[in-house]
């Protein structure tokens, strides 16, 4: 991503004392990823609020690599909610689908949730591990939109 020019910022995610996810930690850098580089946007007068910071947040699907350690289906509601609120856009990637469960509908859980609440988002499947492929470079890159939105066309510029 930063090859591609893009400026990168890390959320943290594991917590070392007790080797589980550092929940707070995770959501806190959610709301503040403005914060760590990208300024907000201008003050809209009318809300007195600052403009949506619109990042792009890459998540694990499951059977996250490398720590292993996944959100809770609760957890994943709640980074939902929140990257909803900042207006951030999911970017997917899904290289274990099956692998942390043993059941490939349930390993879905994350993705299938942020679908079902509505949000557009690009999903990365590999198959190189779930499906024996390995150096085959088998994947797909899957989008979801709702509508023809202005919103998903900038960020797919941008990402492109
Ligand atoms: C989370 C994650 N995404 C993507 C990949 C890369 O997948 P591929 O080998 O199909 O490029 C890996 C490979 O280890 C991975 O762990």
């Amino acid at each position: 991503m930063q090859a591609a020019g893009l400026g990168v910022k890390e959320y943290r995610y594991l917590d070392t004392k007790t080797l589980g996810l550092d929940f707070n930690g995770l959501i806190e850098d959610l709301k503040v990823l403005w914060r760590l580089g990208r300024p907000p946007v201008a003050r809209s007068p009318a809300s007195g609020q600052n403009a949506p910071p619109r990042s792009v947040i890459l998540l694990h699907v499951c059977a996250h690599n490398p720590t292993g350690v996944d959100p809770s289906p609760e957890q994943w509601h709640k980074i939902a909610e929140v990257m909803r609120e900042q207006n951030h856009f999911p970017l997917f990637d899904s290289a274990y689908q099956g692998y942390a469960s043993g059941d490939l509908d349930r390993d879905a859980y994350s993705v299938r949730l942020f679908v079902e609440k509505g949000f557009e988002l690009f999903a990365t499947q590999s198959y190189a591990k779930n499906l024996g492929l390995y150096g085959e470079r088998i994947g797909a890159l899957n989008v979801r939109r709702t509508t023809f939105s202005r919103a998903l066309s900038s960020h797919t510029s941008t990402l492109r």
